[in-house]
């Protein structure tokens, strides 16, 4: 997740020189900061290598939806090695052992065409039902009429990298961000090609999803709980990355509810 390191350096001197700013204006710039642990229970790590022969690896968000799916992007999951590829329940700080390791049976991508932002969403089924706990839980989806925008309190959470091109630095612990949603017609002056289906995240401060990241969700406050909103696909990492993309979850749920509560719909394991 990446934040603008200049504006950081010039809000911590202002800060330290005694002025105007208090707590809240500060760390509303830092932007990523370290999760809460047991936040963001639905966060799961994707782990991921390429099938063909450069065994090329990866890393992803993602969110548990039922005990035995997760939702993520599809970009995520292209070209992936369901052997060599592992999903990562429980996890807080990544280079500690205190999660699980799950395996995957199989992928189900909505009809994702290359790589593009159009129907960027899969869901994975799990090898195993996820034993829940309180640092294990499905988050909450949206109803199919709900709408959220620039006034929605809205976070994303993930391990991605913190700048273009730099890793989160060990023990890679989970990163949150509070960001706000912007109009899509705002959105579409910046990107005049945003598929539909997608929502947009404000990158005024640079601040946004990063690689790494993409997969994870972006969830929003809908009364007294949080709900998952978008899936993040692309964008955001940095000022001249232009805003986060986002899949947006309510225009899905008829292709996730369908798998998640329909066990014989399912698909085989590979
Ligand atoms: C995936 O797991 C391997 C083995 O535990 C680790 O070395 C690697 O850094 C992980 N990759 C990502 C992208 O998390
Ligand atoms: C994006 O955030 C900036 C800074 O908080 C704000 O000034 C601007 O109005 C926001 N843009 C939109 C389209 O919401």
């Amino acid at each position: 997740m990446a934040f603008c390191k200049l504006l950081l350096t010039v809000l911590v001197l202002l800060h330290n020189s005694g002025g105007l700013l208090g707590n809240e204006v500060r760390s509303s710039i830092i932007g990523a900061e370290d999760a809460k642990k047991e936040s963001w229970p639905w966060m799961v790590h994707l782990n991921m290598t390429s099938k063909d022969s450069k065994l090329e690896k990866w890393g992803c968000g993602g969110t548990v939806v039922a005990k035995q799916w997760v939702l993520t992007s599809a970009q995520c999951v292209a070209n992936y090695d369901h052997l060599r590829s592992f999903v990562v329940v429980g996890a807080y700080q990544l280079q500690k052992a205190a999660h699980r390791y799950m395996g995957i049976a199989n992928i189900v991508q909505y009809q994702h065409l290359g790589n593009s932002n159009k129907n960027d969403i899969a869901l994975i089924k799990l090898k195993k039902p996820i034993t829940f706990s309180k640092d294990v839980a499905p988050v909450a989806l949206p109803d199919k009429d709900d709408t959220f925008g620039p006034s929605s309190e809205c976070w994303i959470t993930g391990w991605g990298e913190v700048g273009n091109g730099v890793p989160l630095k060990a023990p890679e612990t989970l990163q949150q961000l509070k960001i706000s949603i912007i109009s899509q017609s705002t959105c579409k002056e910046r990107l005049p090609q945003i598929a539909s289906n997608t929502l947009c995240t404000n990158d005024s401060k640079g601040r946004g999803a990063c690689k790494g990241d993409y997969g994870g969700p972006l969830v929003c406050r809908k009364g007294g709980k949080l709900v998952q909103v978008g899936v993040m696909s692309s964008g955001g990492c940095g000022p001249k990355d232009g805003p986060g993309v986002c899949t947006e979850v309510a225009k899905y749920l008829t292709f996730i509810n369908d798998y998640i509560h329909r066990p014989g719909k399912a698909p085989a394991e590979m």
